[in-house]
């Protein structure tokens, strides 16, 4: 039996002030507005300043989650960001959070799982706090992405954007946790799909990395395209049916926000009605792991979210990762 159960008790995001439209890449790459909306929906991504860190996003999305909350920073005891663009590649950029809110008796520490990544440190806060290790947790997905793009390779700079969502995570009763069931998941025999080559262990940065320009991503953008659908349709029929409810009795599908047409092509084979599938990528594109929890927040806000609603968050990314979880909004 659980010990404790986990809630939500605020929400908050914060997305960079530099708007890149399609017009704008239009400049930069041979591309037109009207294939980057065809073929992905997006019109519109936001992109940080040169001196904002993954961190500083975090922080703006964390404080306005902490003020909805009515918790100080120092009533935290864990703080989990993730992300795969890290203010340095150590210490983790959860303890740059720590600092800047001074939530002084946090534990921290970072995800990498990709665009699951939000997904995955939700699970984790959650498993601490049932099992009575943390109270409050602060979980945020924080990506300066753009740090990771090819500003010259039109197959994927036209697809991502920065930002950062948040939650706090609160320690309730057994009978009040607000999540029904998740599925997670990976395949590494697929790390190649979509990856950084270079700067990490395997090819150390250096003048050969600069060259080969592989400290930027590469996607292999079709299989992805098809994998994504397959795994976000799994993983949500695998959490439903975990929980024992109908794809009918969903209020939200949040998926994360990569491509409007795998967006769309998940909600048909789930049986979802496009009404109630959740969608900004319009405004922001693919933020990564920040995704989700940019689309709660704004929803939360929006009072798109009313108590009793079933929302099922899934998520897809490199690694490959994916991932599920069904809540029952408080
Ligand atoms: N503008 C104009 N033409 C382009 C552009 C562009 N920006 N990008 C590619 N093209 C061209 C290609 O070169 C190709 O030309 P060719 O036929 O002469 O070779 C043509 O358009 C069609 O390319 P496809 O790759 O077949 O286009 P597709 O319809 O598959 O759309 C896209 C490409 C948008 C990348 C799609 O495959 C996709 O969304 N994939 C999934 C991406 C994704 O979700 N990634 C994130 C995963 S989450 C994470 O962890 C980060």
């Amino acid at each position: 039996m659980r010990r404790f159960g986990v809630t939500v008790t605020g929400t908050g995001s914060y997305t960079p002030e530099r708007v890149l439209t399609n017009h704008d890449l239009e400049k930069m790459v041979d591309t037109s507005d009207e294939w980057i909306r065809a073929r992905t929906g997006i019109l519109e991504r936001r992109i940080a300043a040169p001196e904002q860190t993954s961190s500083d996003l975090a922080c703006r999305a964390a404080e306005k989650a902490l003020t909805m909350a009515e918790t100080k920073a120092d009533d935290l005891d864990l703080i989990i960001v993730a992300t795969l663009s890290p203010d340095r590649p150590f210490p983790n950029t959860a303890c740059f959070v720590q600092r800047k809110l001074q939530a002084d008796q946090a534990a921290c520490f970072s995800l990498e799982a990709a665009c699951s990544g939000f997904i995955y440190a939700f699970q984790v806060a959650g498993g601490l706090i049932r099992d009575g290790v943390c109270r409050k947790a602060l979980v945020v997905g924080a990506e300066k992405i753009s740090m990771h793009v090819d500003w010259t390779d039109r197959n994927t700079c036209v697809l991502f954007g920065d930002g950062a969502g948040a939650v706090i995570l609160e320690a309730t009763e057994p009978e009040n946790d607000i999540a029904l069931a998740a599925e997670m998941g990976s395949d590494g025999t697929l790390t190649d799909l979509l990856t950084v080559r270079g700067g990490g262990s395997e090819n150390p940065p250096g003048p050969e990395i600069l060259k080969q320009r592989s400290h930027y991503l590469t996607m292999e953008g079709r299989e992805v395209f098809k994998l994504a659908v397959n795994a976000m349709v799994n993983s949500a029929s695998s959490t439903l049916n975990k929980a024992n409810i109908s794809s009918e009795q969903l209020k939200w599908l949040v998926p994360h926000q990569a491509n409007i047409r795998i967006v769309q092509a998940v909600g048909k084979r789930l049986g979802i009605a496009n009404g109630n599938v959740y969608m900004n990528l319009h405004k922001y594109g693919n933020t990564s792991a920040a995704t989700i929890p940019i689309c709660l927040d704004e929803m939360n806000r929006g009072e798109q979210l009313q108590s009793g609603d079933y929302v099922l968050m899934v998520s897809f990314g490199a690694g490959l990762t994916w991932g599920s979880v069904l809540l029952q909004w408080p």
